[in-house]
């Protein structure tokens, strides 16, 4: 069973809504696989995602209300396969904490990976607007799409 984690800074707004996209999309494909989230940062651990994140998530049909903040961790290079990172910061924060080119090689730059035509990197929407969660959710929509057909089908 494939296990995918995904990360973010706090936790709270992109990769909890990479998260529930895929975990919605895996339950409709009945894709047997593992799926999770964490921050590189530890400010916000143990709390549910932004209320605007899981606003913009109800509106398109997503529940991710029951996700709870954790910190990415060492560990989790044994537990994960694919460790699919939202930006470049995060990633070598990511990359720091690794200890073998194995563990290495599971983390990816996730819209670089995907090939996405423009962006490199998911836009950090904490300190944004409405605007920036919809366009948030709509290129993780995009991007657990092209995820799956990638490495799921
Ligand atoms: P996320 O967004 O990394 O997508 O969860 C952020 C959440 C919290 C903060 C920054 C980004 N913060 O500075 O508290």
């Amino acid at each position: 069973m494939k296990k995918i984690l995904f990360v973010c800074l706090g936790n709270i707004c992109r990769s909890p809504m990479a998260d529930g996209l895929l975990r919605k999309k895996a339950k409709e494909l009945d894709l047997h696989i593992e799926i999770d989230s964490a921050g590189t940062a530890n400010y916000h651990v143990g709390e549910a995602p932004d209320y605007r994140m899981i606003d913009t998530a109800i509106e398109k049909g997503t529940d991710i209300s029951f996700l709870r903040a954790r910190q990415f961790n060492k560990n989790d290079f044994q537990l994960f396969d694919l460790i699919f990172v939202m930006d470049k910061n995060n990633y070598l924060n990511v990359l720091k904490l690794s200890s073998s080119k194995v563990e290495n090689n599971k983390v990816k730059l996730l819209l670089e990976d995907i090939k996405h035509p423009t962006l490199k990197e998911v836009p950090d929407p904490f300190y944004g607007t409405k605007i920036d969660f919809d366009n948030c959710y709509q290129i993780l929509d995009d991007a657990t799409n092209l995820l799956i057909e990638k490495y799921l089908k």
